[in-house]
């Protein structure tokens, strides 16, 4: 466990470090539940393993490698975060989780095709003693998947207790538990009247309501059982009030959603660039080729139509009401083409059409040839060490919604009223700020000038 007091950060700490309630350390072993183990929950577990055996790196990964400035730029004062903030360590995680297909996550991984033959290799003892336990899937929310290793239940309400009795089974092996949906994204679901309320949705449940998708079964058990949870795909899940209540309720916090990894990635630091400068974007062309499994679901266009509404988004960053003259015409189109032949080996063309001074026309091209996975599997791990910090800390454990962890994602969740904040260092900022004030560190600011006042 790492505390300020462990990384000699004491001295720093503000004058109203005495008024904040720092999170509880992180002692025994956190235990990481996942629905949907494919390519980037194998890429996660792998990868964890990699790191703790030396192998590896965590590249990518805020908690792992990032440092946060205290105090004033002249203090000289810049832990990890790790070292500042109790997260779990890596040797205490533990995984398990759910997914439709049969066999261990070594044939999970290789099915994924993400690692090359000798990592996996290395991995191979440890990948073969996980197997995922059967799911609660629903063919009429992922069209394109025929699953074999299936719960059979008499009604939605039913398989939430199995999945509560699967949980309440894995919390005899660990002292804390986060779950994160790297599952498949789900067909477009837009809240209903079942959505609304706890007491509506636990009336659904046992209806068999189908606005009930089997992502929102697996988060309602995970929230029951008083477990955070992280929504990595654009499912609506927990983006309802009935979820937000429930996490309240449980002091489980929540967050999500769509890992932003790529594209996506890219277009909240370039749109915030261009805002800033005062120059105008007529059109955005984004189009990607992808051929892994996650491909494979969206070339569904029930499911699609999901993912091209959470990356649609994130252009409002340039706040066109208040900008009309640089991009009220703006035209913004995402496709997604699955392509087998490049695996999870993802391009990402964009073509950003801009205009200048006296309106003067140019164009930025973009081909990131990325790899979905090893851009999605640090963020996982992120967002289940902050999530699981959360739940120990009293000023956030009762929010439900944790905005602060907006960095991580395509579509962030908010409160109701406010607009989604997609600025990538603003996000940035927002997420640092928090850890400092729930250490009791005075907040940056950046205005700086007390280093010019005598
Ligand atoms: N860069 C990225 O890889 C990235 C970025 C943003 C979001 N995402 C999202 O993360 C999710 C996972 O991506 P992936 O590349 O690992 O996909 P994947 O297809 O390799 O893995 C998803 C797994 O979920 C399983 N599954 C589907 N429904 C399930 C259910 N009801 N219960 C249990 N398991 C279920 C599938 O069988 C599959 O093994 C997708 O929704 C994807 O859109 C990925």
């Amino acid at each position: 466990m790492s505390t300020p007091e462990a990384s000699g950060n004491t001295a720093a700490a503000s004058s109203h470090s005495s008024a904040v309630m720092q999170p509880s350390p992180s002692n025994g072993k956190l235990g990481i539940m996942i629905p949907g183990m494919g390519a980037v929950a194998t890429t996660l577990i792998a990868g964890v393993e990699a790191v703790r055996r030396g192998f590896a790196k965590p590249i990518g990964s805020l908690t792992q490698m990032a440092t946060i400035r205290l105090g004033k730029r002249t203090d000289n004062n810049t832990p990890r975060i790790k070292d500042f903030v109790p997260l779990a360590g890596l040797d205490d995680l533990v995984f398990t989780g759910w997914d439709i297909f049969g066999g261990n996550l070594y044939t999970a991984a290789k099915t994924a095709g993400v690692l090359e033959r000798d990592h996996l290799e290395q991995m191979r003892p440890f990948l073969e003693s996980i197997e995922p336990m059967p799911a609660a899937f629903d063919q009429h929310y992922v069209k394109r998947l025929t699953g074999t290793r299936i719960k059979t239940g008499r009604s939605k309400c039913d398989l939430a207790q199995q999945i509560r009795s699967d949980i309440q089974e894995f919390k005899q092996k660990t002292d804390r538990q986060v779950m994160i949906w790297c599952g498949s994204t789900e067909i477009f679901l837009q809240p209903t009247a079942v959505h609304q309320t706890l007491a509506a949705f636990e009336k659904g449940l046992t209806d068999d309501d189908p606005s009930i998708a089997p992502s929102q079964i697996y988060a309602y058990a995970a929230l029951k059982e008083g477990i955070p949870f992280v929504n990595g795909a654009p499912n609506l899940t927990v983006d309802i009030p009935a979820m937000i209540e429930l996490s309240k309720k449980m002091n489980a916090p929540i967050c999500g959603k769509d890992f932003k990894t790529g594209q996506t990635f890219l277009k909240t630091v370039l749109a915030p660039a261009f805002k800033a400068r005062m120059l105008g974007v007529s059109g955005w062309y984004s189009t990607n080729i992808l051929g892994n499994r996650d491909g494979e679901v969206l070339d569904d266009p029930e499911s699609f139509k999901t993912k091209e509404e959470s990356k649609l988004g994130v252009l409002d960053i340039l706040q066109p009401e208040l900008y009309p003259d640089l991009y009220k015409d703006i035209y913004h189109k995402v496709k997604i083409n699955y392509y087998p032949p490049r695996g999870d080996n993802k391009e990402g063309w964009d073509n950003i059409d801009i205009f200048g001074w006296l309106g003067y026309p140019m164009q930025l091209k973009i081909d990131f040839l990325c790899r979905d996975s090893i851009l999605a599997a640090p963020l996982a791990l992120d967002l289940v060490l902050f999530l699981d910090m959360a739940a120990r800390t009293p000023s956030l454990r009762g929010l439900g919604i944790q905005e602060w962890l907006s960095f991580y994602f395509k579509a962030p969740q908010h409160a109701e009223g406010l607009y989604p904040e997609h600025d990538l260092f603003i996000q940035l900022m927002k997420l640092k700020n928090t850890l400092r004030h729930v250490m009791g560190e005075d907040l940056i600011t950046h205005l700086g000038l007390e280093y010019y006042n005598e």
